[in-house]
């Protein structure tokens, strides 16, 4: 009886594989045979349109492409990046396709980084939220907003590793460590793509920036990178190919050279990683301008020569550069770009929008009525203000200062305790700021005793400087006077300092990531009242706080969070929601100490701290440890952990897996959500490794007293690295293990696991 039922259940799933393997393969053969037809049908000028991407704005570049409306109605554009305003205007722009001969609709692309109207925490501060469900879930609401408007593609997500927070763009990441920053990739990709590019709430991804950006030397942005092949592909390469089997339709190459050679012209990167290794089959699309600016790179003598070496390295889209819709033709005439490389890159454009249904219905998603219904939904914005106290990372607490009691007088003092566009970042071009729910607002609405006052200016404020461009020393005295008084009259005080949206981002890297100003000085002052003091940090990079934490009691890292803000730091403050961020970039004691990463090398001089030999690797004048470190975050409970449990600690072969095992206990008084990381350490191996790296890690919640067993499966796989001839393989031997609350606070254990 046994022996028919699994002949059964084989048959049915041989004829399922059967039937979806055709299905699929029809799907294949279909869309072949109509792009075939269509490019059959195309002049070699309506090819080029293909690979032109124009843009009305220059929002996010230095310049604007001219004649837009033009150059789309009579075809010799065929995408449009940041095109704005009414879902009414966005589909007028889409719809001038119509007006060309062929009728080919457009990539409809914006930069929807953390959200489209309503606006989530930055990556990087989500991303202290490890949890993927969450992530992916505020890029399916943006998907699902921005579609509604009549985007169908973003250039998100950016899965840049970064180490250096002077680079005011590490606020568009997921931090330090490839692991991670992978294991987000994927889920901002299926967040954005949905289950089917097809549907009309699902944007075609464009994974960024390739590669290596956040390497820029010293964080300067648009900066050479310059880095082993080893470095590469063990740390800053993981994420971009996480992000491409996770299916996404497009690729950014960047503004950086890579091994000396711009990414945008960089064969090896584009084409033979990138496609004959990766397998990559979607879009390149360049960064803006890249084509051109190779130029100023050196590699090309003039813009021609800078468009051949792009086409020839595999770029099949340039952005705002217009040099393909400008030589390409000519090159081809000449010889000296085939005709082949024109159709294979159009090919591949043409695939990505017949994979979004544009050719189906380029208008599926044109509904005015739609973005009411959908976009800033009480769901969203709950969804929203979840992320808000999610990313939210608590760095200090002394003597149980947090959480606030909800009838205590609240002195809130900083300058953007009642802003709302400073709760935005650089990237949040379509927030709704009227909806923004202020950090005074937030407050209010759960404990109406409260008083607020500026104490200070941001650097930028135009009223910080006098018309002489000198600060302002009596306006700074008057403000922090006033705090001070209402400072003085309160039971605790919430002190929001911290940077500017202004400083954050995109050609904005900064040399002093201090606490600008005279915020130490103000919570100096604050300090002296005696009164407990809350520090809340609005940052878009970790801030090299030095010794300024003994002003205050408890410290936040609260990011740049977006539409629901003040609602979710609330819920924070009040103890309605009990933090649970975890780092995913370390914070440095000072600026000497960058690059500062967890995943870093013993040396052949480690320094053990404290210890006297004066040969070591160290600094005389700073620790080597970081301020706060990977993985960081504390909560209103604690978490006890247990000795790690191993299922056995000598293994042999490659097929079997080893069980980690930890009991966390809540030992605290609160509920709360603990991350549990799992790092291990391969001490002796071809090539020098790291003193630890992430390999897995495991949310849970827990009640006051309850306690869990968590399990952690490790194989062969998890023990992989790229060794010195870059191949990616195990090499038997000793093995740690470290478990804990963070990349410092762990537990460790050790097995050997043989061929
Ligand atoms: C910008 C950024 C890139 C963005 C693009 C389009 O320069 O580097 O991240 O997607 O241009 O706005």
């Amino acid at each position: 009886m046994k022996t028919n039922l699994r002949t059964i259940l084989l048959a049915v799933f041989s004829l399922f594989c059967f039937i979806s393997c055709t299905t699929e393969k029809t799907h294949q053969n279909e869309k072949d045979e109509f792009i075939t037809k269509l490019m059959n049908n195309m002049f070699v000028e309506e090819k080029i349109a293909q690979l032109n991407l124009v843009t009305p704005s220059a929002g996010t570049g230095p310049f604007k492409t001219k004649r837009v409306v033009e150059k789309l109605q009579e075809g010799s554009a065929g995408n449009i990046l940041s095109v704005m305003g009414s879902v009414e205007r966005i589909h007028k722009t889409a719809s001038l396709a119509d007006s060309t001969r062929l009728k080919i609709p457009f990539f409809m692309a914006l930069d929807i980084i953390h959200g489209y109207k309503t606006i989530f925490p930055i990556p990087l501060g989500l991303s202290c939220s490890w949890d993927t469900v969450l992530i992916e879930k505020t890029a399916r609401i943006a998907a699902i907003e921005g579609t509604a408007m009549g985007y169908n593609q973003t250039y998100s997500p950016m899965v840049d590793i970064t180490r250096d927070p002077r680079w005011g763009r590490v606020m568009e990441g997921a931090g330090e460590d490839p692991y991670l920053g992978s294991v987000v990739a994927r889920a901002v990709v299926k967040g954005y793509q949905g289950d089917d590019l097809n549907d009309e709430t699902s944007m075609m991804a464009c994974v960024k920036h390739f590669g290596l950006y956040g390497a820029s030397e010293a964080g300067r942005d648009y900066n050479t990178t310059d880095m082993s092949r080893l470095t590469m592909f063990q740390y800053y390469l993981p994420p971009y190919k996480a992000a491409i089997d996770a299916g996404a339709g497009s690729i950014m190459s960047s503004f950086n050279d890579v091994d000396g050679v711009p990414a945008t012209a960089n064969k090896w990167l584009l084409t033979d990683l990138l496609r004959d290794e990766w397998g990559f089959d979607g879009v390149v699309v360049s960064d803006y301008n890249c084509v051109q600016e190779l130029i100023a790179h050196g590699v090309a003598a003039d813009y021609k020569e800078a468009v051949k070496k792009a086409m020839d390295a595999g770029l099949d889209m340039d952005m705002a550069s217009e040099g393909y819709s400008t030589f390409l033709k000519n090159l081809v005439n000449e010889g000296a770009i085939k005709i082949e490389q024109i159709d294979q890159a159009c090919r591949r454009v043409l695939e990505g929008k017949y994979d979004l249904g544009l050719f189906e219905d380029p208008y599926k998603n044109y509904n005015p009525e739609k973005p009411a219904k959908v976009i800033l939904t009480e769901e969203n914005k709950e969804v929203a203000k979840l992320a808000v106290c999610k990313s939210i990372v608590l760095l200090k607490n002394d003597n149980n200062t947090l959480p606030l009691n909800k009838n205590s007088k609240i002195a809130l003092i900083g300058p953007s305790v009642d802003d709302q566009f400073e709760m935005f970042s650089m990237w949040s071009q379509t927030g709704d700021r009227q909806s923004v729910i202020t950090i005074l607002d937030g407050i209010r609405k759960l404990n109406e005793n409260v008083v607020c006052a500026d104490g200070t200016f941001f650097t930028d404020d135009p009223d910080y400087l006098k018309n002489d461009g000198r600060f302002d020393e009596a306006e700074q005295f008057k403000k922090e006077k006033e705090a001070v008084e209402i400072a003085t009259k309160s039971d605790v005080i919430v002190a929001v300092l911290g940077e500017s949206i202004a400083v954050s981002g995109e050609a904005r890297s900064m040399t002093d990531i201090s606490l600008p100003g005279c915020q130490v000085e103000l919570l100096k002052k604050l300090k002296a009242t005696g009164k407990p003091v809350v520090l809340v940090l609005l940052s878009g990079r970790p801030l090299t706080l030095e010794d300024n934490l003994q002003y205050a009691d408890a410290v936040l890292e609260a990011w740049r969070p977006g539409t629901m803000a003040g609602a979710g730091l609330a819920d924070v403050l009040f103890g309605d929601y009990n933090p649970s961020g975890k780092l995913t970039m370390t914070f440095p004691r000072s600026l000497g100490q960058i690059p500062i990463y967890y995943n870093h090398k013993h040396t052949g001089r480690p320094y053990i701290e404290g210890e006297k030999s004066a040969f070591k690797s160290r600094y005389l004048d700073e620790k080597n440890d970081p301020l706060f470190p990977f993985g960081f975050g504390m909560s209103y409970t604690s978490f006890g952990y247990s000795p790690i449990s191993l299922s056995d600690t000598l293994m042999s072969g490659n097929t079997i897996q080893l069980d980690v095992s930890v009991d966390v206990s809540n030992t605290g008084d609160y509920a709360g959500e603990e991350t549990v990381q799992l790092y291990l350490n391969d001490p002796v191996a071809s090539v020098a490794r790291p003193v630890k790296e992430l390999k897995k890690f495991r949310k849970v919640f827990l009640q006051p007293g309850e306690s869990q067993r968590v399990h952690f499966k490790l194989s062969v796989e998890d023990l992989k690295f790229y060794n010195y001839e870059l191949k990616w393989d195990w090499e038997p031997g000793k093995f740690i293990v470290y478990v804990g609350t963070n990349s410092e606070e762990i537990q460790k254990a050790s097995f050997v696991w043989n061929r």
